[in-house]
């Protein structure tokens, strides 16, 4: 099909799943956002490198204050990028940030590698925090979005 490049369109009931799950975690967004990020860096320790405030901070990973501002965006940047995909067929950031943000991680150094963890680390945690509500659609409807946003920041990350 010409009209969505062959993929299937982001439904309704798919952006309900994204949006129904994020609204019960962000009251404790903070919270989920931590053990998001501790989840990544289990796997992945070399991955705290990357971010300046955690590289050069005497205080535990736990208590640094730039932390779970990071793991909101996270979580918010995709639950968006649910809703752009069922209104839009793509996901739509406004130019400008898009390419601070492309530009920010490449600067940074993260690689293919580092949004593989952690969209493992994401659902992981979604899946934790939803409990029952959990499902294979849910879990579907939280990656298309995700790998959606990731192509989307990848065709900004040059210098
Ligand atoms: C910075 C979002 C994935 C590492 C940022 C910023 C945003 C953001 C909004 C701030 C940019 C600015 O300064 O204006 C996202 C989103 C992601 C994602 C939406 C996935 C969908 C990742 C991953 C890593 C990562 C997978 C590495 C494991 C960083 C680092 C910075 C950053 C190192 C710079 C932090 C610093 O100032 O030291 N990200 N990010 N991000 N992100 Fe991400």
């Amino acid at each position: 099909n010409c009209e969505n490049m062959g993929g299937e369109s982001f439904t309704e009931e798919q952006e309900a799943l994204v949006v129904k799950s994020w609204n019960l975690m962000k009251k404790n967004a903070g919270e989920w956002g931590l053990k998001f990020f501790i989840k990544i860096f289990e796997i992945a320790p070399s991955a705290q490198k990357l971010f300046s405030f955690l590289k050069d901070s005497n205080v535990p990973l736990e208590q640094n204050p730039k932390l779970k501002p990071h793991a909101k965006s996270v979580f918010v940047m995709t639950c968006e990028a649910a809703v752009q995909l069922r209104k839009a067929g793509k996901v739509v950031i406004r130019d400008s940030s898009l390419k601070k943000i492309g530009a920010v991680h490449f600067k940074y150094g993260v690689v293919d590698e580092h949004f593989e963890v952690t969209k493992y680390a994401l659902l992981e945690t979604i899946k934790e925090a939803v409990g029952e509500m959990w499902s294979a659609e849910m879990k579907n409807a939280w990656s298309v979005a995700y790998d959606q946003l990731v192509a989307a920041i990848k065709t900004e990350m040059r210098p």
